[in-house]
C-alpha cells in the first residue's frame, strides 16, 4: 500500500503469475508501483509502463533503488504499444504480464484533471495530458461542449449504459447554450438535475457515475488502447508464461472474457481460472475499489 494507489487483489495477483526468481514481468500500469514492488520482492524483474509521467515520477521516487538495482525499467508509454515498448528494451519474451485497468487513486484525487465527480476541477480526464505516450489528445471539456446531441447520447448508452443518457444529453445541450460547462462539478449538477426524477431513491450509485465513466472511456480510447494491449502482451509471452488483467467494468471485462475464450478455443492458452477472481469481503472494507475489481488470468500454451 502507498499514498497514491491501494492496489487491488495483490495476493491473487502474485499467485495468479506465478511469480519465478529471475523472470522477467511487465507490468502495463504500473500506477503507484504496488503490485511491481511485490513482483520484484519474489525476484521478478520488472518492465513498468504509464501513460501518466506522474505515475512514472512517483515510483521512481519511490522504487528508487530497484532502479539501481536494474530489477526496475519504468518507460512512459501506452500499453497499446506494449510488445513494441518491450523490445524496444531488449525484452523479447515476457513470463509474464499484469494489466490493472482504468485510472489510479491519485488520478481521480489529486491530480486535477476532472476524473471526479465530487471535486470542481477543469474537465480534462486524458491520463496523458500530453501527447508524450503517442496518444491523439483530446478533452472531456471538447465532448461535453463540441459533440452532438446524439454522439453524447450514443456514448453516454454505449460507454456508461446510461439509461437516461437522453434525458441528460438534453440538459447538457441546453446548458452549454448558456455558457460552456467547464469543471467535474458543473457536469456532475446537470446529471444530477436530469437524473433527479429517474433515481430518486433507487440506486446506491451516484447519479453522474455513468457519464463520467463513459467520458474518461473515450476520452482515453480505452476499449481500443485494452484490445491492442492484450493483443500486443499475448504476442510477446513466453510459452507457459502468464497474462493477468484485471477489469473495473463490463465493457473491459467483456473484451477480456471473449480475447481469453478465442485463445482457449484456438488451444493457444488455458484458463487458470474459470470464473474471474474477485476481491474479500476484507479486502472490501479496507479498498471499497475493489469491489468491482475481476481478475481473469490465462497461460500461454508451449508452441502457440
Ligand atoms: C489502477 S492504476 C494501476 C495501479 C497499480 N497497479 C498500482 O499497484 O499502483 C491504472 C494505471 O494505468 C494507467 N493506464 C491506463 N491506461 C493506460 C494505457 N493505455 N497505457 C499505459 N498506462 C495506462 C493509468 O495512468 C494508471 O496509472
Amino acid at each position: 500500500m502507498n499514498d497514491f494507489h491501494t492496489p487491488a487483489l495483490l495476493k491473487e495477483v502474485i499467485r495468479g503469475l506465478n511469480i519465478q526468481p529471475n523472470g522477467k514481468y511487465i507490468d502495463a500500469t504500473i500506477g503507484g508501483g504496488g503490485h511491481a514492488a511485490e513482483i520484484i520482492k519474489r525476484g521478478g524483474h520488472v518492465l513498468g509502463i504509464d501513460q501518466d509521467q506522474d505515475s512514472i515520477e512517483y515510483v521512481k521516487r519511490n522504487l528508487e533503488s530497484r532502479i539501481q538495482n536494474s530489477e526496475l525499467t519504468l518507460v512512459r508509454g501506452n500499453f497499446s504499444n506494449i510488445a513494441k515498448i518491450a523490445r524496444e528494451r531488449g525484452m523479447k519474451r515476457a513470463d509474464g504480464v499484469l494489466f490493472d485497468l482504468g485510472v489510479s487513486s491519485y488520478q481521480i484525487e489529486r491530480s486535477g484533471r476532472g476524473f471526479s465527480f465530487l471535486r470542481n476541477e477543469p474537465l480534462d480526464m486524458r491520463m496523458d495530458p500530453t501527447t508524450a505516450s503517442g496518444q491523439a489528445s483530446f478533452t472531456a471539456y471538447e465532448i461535453v461542449n463540441k459533440w452532438s446531441k446524439d454522439e453524447l447520447c450514443n456514448i453516454f448508452s454505449k460507454f456508461g449504459e446510461e439509461k437516461n443518457a437522453r434525458t441528460i444529453s438534453d440538459s447538457i445541450v441546453r446548458a452549454r447554450k448558456v455558457k460552456p460547462v467547464s469543471t467535474s462539478k458543473e457536469l456532475a449538477e446537470i446529471i444530477t438535475g436530469a437524473n433527479e426524477t429517474h433515481l430518486r431513491g433507487v440506486s446506491r450509485l451516484h447519479p453522474a457515475t455513468r457519464v463520467f465513466q463513459a467520458l474518461r472511456i473515450v476520452v482515453n480510447s480505452e476499449i481500443e488502447n485494452l484490445k491492442m494491449g492484450i493483443e500486443g502482451a499475448f504476442e510477446i509471452l513466453a510459452p507457459g508464461g502468464r497474462l493477468a488483467v484485471i477489469s473495473f467494468h463490463s465493457l473491459e471485462d467483456r473484451a477480456v472474457k471473449l480475447f481469453f475464450a478465442r485463445l482457449v478455443r484456438d488451444q493457444r492458452a488455458r484458463l487458470i481460472n474459470k470464473k474471474p477472481i474477485v476481491a474479500s469481503e476484507e479486502e472490501i472494507k479496507v479498498n471499497r475499489r475493489a469491489r468491482s475489481a475481476k481478475l481473469r488470468i490465462i497461460e500461454k500454451i508451449a508452441n502457440s
